[in-house]
């Protein structure tokens, strides 16, 4: 593709380009021309605005990045190895194809007589574009790092200035992808400034005549949804992603808000996958990717294949889940339910089926609910649900329902179909016992009979018979139903439920438990008389909290031991700030020059919980960003205490600038405190520390 193609103007000669186009222009042009002579317009210098249109990555990019797991270990070898199992373990052919070295790829001075950028010698013995030849010879592609600003971030070299002469070596040496970070930016500001410095790369990229996908990384700071498709085939939308569930909570909940953003060649970026890098469960790993590909981001792997285990192959390699990822009409999915922490995005795909996603955001198993329609899919007699995770092919009348377990999402391919009798009915079976609060724990305490349901839903045409519902707890726990447990015929959207009484031992320890719920039953396949008996069944948890004591007197709040807790990078600190990497890695407590011996230090997004039982009065800390600001200075974090469902106290928008803020509430008969930090806007240098903070019980 040539450089003058690249670099056409915006709209008027946007994609026409067939002979019968270029006239329809020029009469355009001339009427346009005519228009504009009969009106006034006020004179005007700019330059003619560029589109990026360079024909790449019209699905999202899928490869690997080094950055997640090995940070700046970057090395040819790395790359190499990786190529060869992209190859050796099929990830190649499943779609695989760009192999992307992050920073510190290069040493710390430019050439000083060509002004060139020079690749580590030690890191990389062949260079990059030895590097590049050998993955070219494995039928891949190699992307590179940059930043346009004065230095990477991790300090080396930046392209801000040398433009031309850095996109030049790319295209020399063979580099078919550029990922441009935007640290060290030279004080810029404002959205014109951050276009200015992205479409000077754009410009050079396109300068070379070498096709190379061009992917920003400013992190979500000037709204890039509402410009970088013009620029860039995708945008970086948030701070950068870190292996935990709140930190992915809080990336699919900013990215999904800009689905009419992206289409083919143009994309919202999450940041790279963290799937198996030990930070997360497997459940957890199965919602990143399938929401992911629900929101067409590029699927990068982060973890070091050379290492990785049969399960995180088997979740980078579903292939029925990367083809909603890489759908050829190019549609983010869009959020269709919100609502306590129950999520429902719908995708339409090329074929008139539509991806449905139901995501389950709390921590406890939970049914989520939609429907065809609301999700878009052609109307039909029934719709065929295809779970993309477990395989199963099931048919509904129009509700798309499913218990989704704490933190899973189900994914299913919805279609509309004729051929309903061959297929078992879709049921849903929940474990029911109402929650603390809305998304917090279900409590169970040791030595009471606890009241517990179990519900079955049948969405299916086809009635379900001979039903026979099972409740199971840990041993020497006592289970006895209290209602049937057995039901002849559940028709079309019925719903049956069973009581239960459920008793853990006087003496039973703090901690998480499993209650587990079977439903059997059978269904008639095919029609009338030609189609015979089957079974099928329908499974479902719940977990339970049995609390540990609640705390007596007027204790610190870093001695008492929580019941669930997550920060966004790092363990939380007791005593000490927030190092983002091992535990026990902080500073002291410091807000506003005012040291602290005790407190929690942690990172935006983040949510501690405690369990009191009723037994406290009330709650009081000073909060702030922590004094150990970084380069950027750019935290912004806003903090609240909840007690049960309530919110008792907040602190409204607090940054670097900011000294400490005492926060002080009831927490009277509360069960239940959660401390919880908002990132706000951006999910970069959040420090926060919960100071001197103490309970006063009885
Ligand atoms: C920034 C980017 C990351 C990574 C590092 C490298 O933080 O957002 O994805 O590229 O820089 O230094």
């Amino acid at each position: 593709m040539s450089a003058a193609r690249l670099l056409r103007p915006v709209p008027a000669l946007h994609g026409l380009s067939k002979p019968r186009d270029r006239r329809t222009v020029a009469c355009l042009l001339a009427s346009l021309a005519l228009a504009v002579s009969m009106l006034v317009v006020p004179a005007t210098n700019a330059p003619p605005a560029y589109a990026l249109d360079n024909g790449l990555s019209r699905t999202p990019p899928m490869g690997f990045n080094d950055w997640n797991s090995f940070g700046c270990n970057v090395s040819e070898q790395l790359i190499k190895d990786t190529a060869d199992l992209f190859v050796s373990s099929n990830l190649k052919a499943a779609g695989y194809n760009y192999v992307n070295i992050d920073d510190c790829w290069m040493t710390s001075d430019r050439d000083p007589q060509t002004g060139r950028l020079v690749p580590d010698p030690v890191k990389f013995p062949d260079g990059i574009s030895g590097t590049a030849d050998y993955v070219h010879s494995k039928g891949l592609k190699l992307g590179i790092y940059e930043d346009a600003g004065t230095q990477t971030c991790a300090g080396y070299p930046g392209s801000l200035g040398h433009e031309a002469v850095d996109a030049q070596s790319f295209a020399d040496w063979g580099v078919d992808y550029l990922k441009y970070d935007n640290c060290n930016n030279a004080g810029s500001t404002t959205q014109q400034e951050f276009i200015d410095r992205y479409s000077a790369m754009r410009d050079a990229l396109a300068a070379t005549g070498r096709p190379i996908v061009y992917s920003i990384c400013e992190w979500g700071q000037n709204d890039p949804a509402s410009w970088a498709g013009d620029v860039g085939n995708l945008w970086r939308t948030t701070g950068d992603i870190s292996d935990n569930w709140s930190s992915m909570l809080s990336i699919i909940t900013q990215n999904a808000t800009l689905a009419a953003a992206a289409h083919p060649g143009a994309w919202n970026d999450p940041d790279m996958l963290e799937v198996g890098n030990g930070g997360m469960t497997d459940t957890e790993y199965r919602t990143h990717f399938s929401m992911w590909s629900i929101m067409a981001a590029p699927l990068l792997i982060g973890t070091d294949l050379r290492t990785a285990t049969p399960e995180t192959f088997s979740i980078l390699s579903n292939r029925d889940v990367i083809a909603i990822d890489q759908d050829p009409l190019g549609k983010q999915g869009a959020e269709i339910v919100n609502s306590g922490g129950r999520h429902v995005f719908a995708k339409p795909l090329a074929n008139g089926d539509v991806a449905v996603a139901l995501f389950n955001e709390n921590s406890l198993s939970t049914t989520i609910t939609t429907s065809a329609s609301a999700s878009g899919v052609h109307r039909g007699p029934a719709y065929l649900l295809q779970d993309l995770w477990s395989k199963k092919q099931t048919e509904t009348a129009g509700a798309i329902t499913a218990n989704v377990p704490g933190h899973g999402t189900v994914i299913y391919r919805v279609s509309k179909t004729h051929d309903w009798t061959k297929f078992p009915p879709a049921t849903a079976l929940s474990v029911d016992k109402p929650a603390a609060y809305d998304g917090g724990p279900v409590v169970v305490r040791p030595g009471l009979a606890e009241h517990v349901g179990t519900t079955l839903t049948n969405t299916g045409r086809t009635p379900v018979t001979h039903v026979r519902v099972a409740l199971t707890a840990p041993d020497g726990w006592a289970v006895h139903p209290t209602s049937p447990t057995r039901s002849k015929h559940l028709g079309t959207n019925r719903v049956w439920s069973t009581q239960w009484s459920v008793t853990s031992p006087a003496d039973t320890a703090p901690g998480t438990y499993t209650l587990s719920a079977a439903a059997k039953y059978r269904w008639h396949r095919g029609e009338g008389h030609g189609g015979h008996e089957s079974r099928d069944r329908a499974d479902s948890t719940l977990e339970v909290l049995v609390p540990t004591p609640p705390p007596v007197g007027s204790p610190w709040i870093s001695d008492v031991q929580w019941t669930s807790a997550s920060s966004g990078w790092g363990p939380i600190e007791h005593d000490m700030s927030n190092g983002e990497q091992a535990a026990g890695d902080g500073l002291p407590i410091t807000i506003g020059g005012v040291t602290y011996a005790k407190g929690l230090g942690l990172h935006a997004p983040s949510d501690v919980v405690y369990y009191l039982g009723g037994h406290c009065s009330s709650f009081t800390s000073d909060v702030g960003l922590d004094d150990e600001k970084d380069s950027n200075m750019a935290g912004t974090v806003a903090f609240q205490v909840w007690a049960d469902g309530a919110l008792v106290a907040e602190s409204g928008t607090l940054t670097w600038a900011d000294a400490a803020k005492t926060l002080t509430a009831s927490v009277q008969g509360a069960a239940f405190l959660r401390l919880a930090v908002d990132p706000l806007s951006d999910t970069n240098s959040d420090h926060a520390d919960w100071a001197g903070a103490k309970l006063t019980c009885t």
